[in-house]
């Protein structure tokens, strides 16, 4: 017997994460999540979902080890199934001023956010294009786009993410298998709950959530899911390579 299609979200762990596998246990194919640190995190995501008589299955992996990447992919085949949307949500930051970046900062975020999204697509690889049928939506930030100060490893990081998506939309569209990107703005999450409980940059963010994102408000969860989702569902079969900003309007 074949194996069956399914959803892998890597990252889904996270507040954003989490939401990403609301929004797709919602859907008709089975749905696989992994955790990194957070196995208490992953396991209630899962009972939780259960309780709503719907089905998901945990597995750990860590994306900076190819090892791990490997282990993952032989679990899910195990499991008999074969990934057809894979989603890319985990990521981690490091801050630091440039001046005082040191080399594990630079490469630990590297390891995570491109070395670990590349490794997850390209296992997926031979499966989709055996299949010839795929989509894969990647997780960047506005970050990418903006800059921001201290973050010169993440904002590069998710800069090639995007370049990432595009690359391989342009390989992988011919073989029917779509790549995409969401860049978030600044979503309640753990990240953001840090960011209002310091006194130094508190302000600042206030005054960016006030002044510079039309909406005026911090997005939710939700509302990054529900972009993920889109990119990974036949509502969006004609789009390709793109990276659609979810900030409230704070780059227009
Ligand atoms: N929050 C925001 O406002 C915002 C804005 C722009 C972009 N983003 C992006 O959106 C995504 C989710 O953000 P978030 O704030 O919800 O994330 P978060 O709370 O920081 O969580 C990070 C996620 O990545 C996973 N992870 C970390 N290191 C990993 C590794 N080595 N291998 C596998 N998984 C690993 C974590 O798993 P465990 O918890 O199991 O360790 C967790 O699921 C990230 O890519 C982030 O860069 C977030």
């Amino acid at each position: 017997m074949g194996l069956k299609k399914a959803v892998l979200i890597v990252g889904g762990t996270s507040d954003i994460g989490q939401a990403i596998c609301r929004r797709f246990s919602q859907s008709t194919l089975p749905l696989i999540m992994t955790y990194q640190k957070n196995r208490k995190v992953a396991l209630s995501v899962k009972k939780s979902l259960k309780q709503e008589g719907r089905h998901c299955e945990v597995l750990r992996c860590d994306i900076s080890h190819k090892k791990s990447i490997k282990t993952l992919f032989s679990r899910i085949r195990l499991l008999g199934f074969r990934v057809h949307v894979l989603v890319i949500n985990a990521g981690v930051k490091d801050d630091k001023l440039a001046v005082q970046m040191d080399a594990h900062s630079w490469r630990s975020v590297m390891r995570v956010n491109v070395d670990g999204a590349f490794h997850c697509i390209q296992a997926c690889l031979p499966g989709m294009i055996a299949k010839k049928s795929g989509a894969i939506v990647n997780v960047s930030s506005i970050a990418a786009i903006s800059g921001q100060v201290g973050q010169a490893n993440y904002c590069a990081s998710k800069g090639a993410v995007i370049s990432l998506t595009r690359s391989l939309a342009r390989e992988l569209g011919p073989k029917n298998i779509r790549v995409n990107c969401v860049a978030p703005g600044y979503v309640e999450s753990g990240m953001i709950q840090e960011l209002k409980a310091d006194p130094d940059l508190s302000d600042y963010f206030n005054g960016i959530i006030s002044t510079m994102c039309s909406l005026r408000r911090v997005g939710e969860p939700d509302e990054i899911a529900n972009v993920v989702f889109f990119l990974a569902s036949k509502q969006s079969s004609y789009i390709n390579g793109q990276t659609i900003i979810a900030d409230g309007g704070i780059l227009m």
